[in-house]
């Protein structure tokens, strides 16, 4: 019998996460692999772009969630979301990071009964103010299959008190899609679109609520941002969070004035993967980010005070910087210098994570769940 394997993505993050997992069921013939969209993200180069550019099959649905606040978003996906497990009955549902679309989904499974299988298990910043360490903390606990991208995970989740069996250390699925389309992504024209040369700027991405909802955070990145420009030109695709913000404050005015800061529209991944792999630094919150720069050996700056990627810090090229200006001016001066940063890939960061899931989840066929109503 053919295993039935539900995939969930609903936000940028996810999109890298679940075509590579999409790709390695389409191999199996023992395994059925759909995937949903919750609609979480909905803007053409926050969602639609990335299907395209990276071949991932087209959703069964697309729930069309949208926007909202945490409470009223992650209610419509449930409710959204549970008659679609109902009417496709899988044998297991696999939800990937830690966004609200994880919870969410993570959610309907666990309490129809269904074997849900975390992909990112066990990776935590232990600061409860971030949405999703909840996410995460909340999702692991409910997960049948938790999936590791490094061993701070499989450590945290024991210390969680969460059975060895169900943890599996598989390596990083966001890898497997920058190892996948790195030759593609060599081949973009975007520096030439936008007029840079290799090495001779920095690439910036800003989100985290923290940092950009909090007006006087985002104002003192901005200092530092303000003196790092006249030295070297910054681009800065701007999430559509940050562009709110930036639109509603007099913050846009403001960095309106820092010709070296170079704001643009969300870029597509092959695009964005060309500027990082040239950029001389990359400053971000992301979580994707720091691991993609931990790849390609390109010296990151995280703009928090935190991190729930210890790896990125311990074998790659990521400092943990925070917000303090002078901290931030400071650190990259001393990254984005001639010296060379030592770093190492950390271990499965090998580009068959993916493969490495599907096999484990199809093994877990002969004991199938069993529907709850
Ligand atoms: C979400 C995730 C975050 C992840 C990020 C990746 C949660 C709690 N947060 O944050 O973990 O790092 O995605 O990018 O799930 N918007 C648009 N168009 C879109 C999507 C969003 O304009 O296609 C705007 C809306 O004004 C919306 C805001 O961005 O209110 C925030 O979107 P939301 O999905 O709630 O959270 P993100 O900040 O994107
Ligand atoms: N990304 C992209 N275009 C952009 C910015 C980011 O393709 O303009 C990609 C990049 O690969 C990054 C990923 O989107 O790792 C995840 O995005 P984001 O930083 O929004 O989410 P996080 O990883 O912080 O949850």
């Amino acid at each position: 019998m053919t295993l039935s394997a539900m995939c969930v993505a609903g936000a940028r993050p996810n999109f890298l996460k679940i075509g590579p997992l999409m790709d390695a069921f389409a191999r199996l013939s023992s395994v059925s692999a759909s995937l949903v969209h919750t609609g979480q993200h909905y803007d053409r180069n926050m969602s639609e772009s990335f299907f395209d550019e990276l071949g991932i099959p087209d959703p069964v649905v697309n729930l069309g969630v949208g926007s909202g606040t945490h409470a009223a978003q992650t209610a419509a996906i449930i409710e959204r979301f549970e008659p679609v497990v109902l009417k496709y009955r899988p044998d297991v549902v696999i939800v990937v990071g830690d966004v609200n679309s994880t919870i969410a989904c993570g959610m309907v499974a666990a309490k129809l009964g269904i074997r849900l299988a975390h992909v990112e298990a066990g990776l935590r910043s232990f600061d409860r103010t971030m949405p999703e360490e909840i996410n995460r903390v909340l999702t692991d606990a409910i997960a049948d299959l938790l999936f590791c991208s490094e061993q701070s995970g499989v450590d945290n989740l024991k210390t969680e008190g969460v059975s060895a069996e169900k943890i599996h250390l598989v390596g990083n699925v966001m890898i497997d899609s920058l190892v996948r389309h790195r030759d593609k992504a060599e081949k973009s024209t975007v520096l030439n679109r936008l007029d840079l040369k290799a090495g001779g700027y920095a690439v910036l991405t800003l989100h985290r609520p923290s940092n950009v909802d909090e007006l006087g955070v985002f104002g003192g990145v901005l200092d530092a941002l303000d003196v790092i420009q006249r030295e070297i030109p910054i681009v800065f695709p701007v999430h559509p969070r940050t562009r709110a913000s930036m639109e509603s404050s007099s913050l846009g005015e403001r960095i309106a004035k820092m010709p070296g800061l170079r704001v643009i529209d969300p870029v597509g991944y092959l695009d964005f993967m060309r500027l990082m792999m040239s950029a001389r630094a990359v400053l971000t919150d992301s979580g994707g980010v720091q691991e993609e720069t931990t790849f390609l050996g390109i010296p990151c700056l995280t703009l928090r005070e935190n991190t729930e990627r210890p790896v990125t810090v311990e074998m790659g090229t990521n400092t943990i910087v925070g917000r303090n200006p002078d901290k931030i001016v400071a650190a990259f001066r001393k990254i984005s210098g001639d010296e060379k940063l030592e770093s190492k890939i950390p271990p499965l960061w090998d580009g068959h994570a993916a493969e490495r899931i599907a096999s484990i989840v199809a093994a877990c066929r002969t004991s199938s769940s069993k529907l709850l109503l």
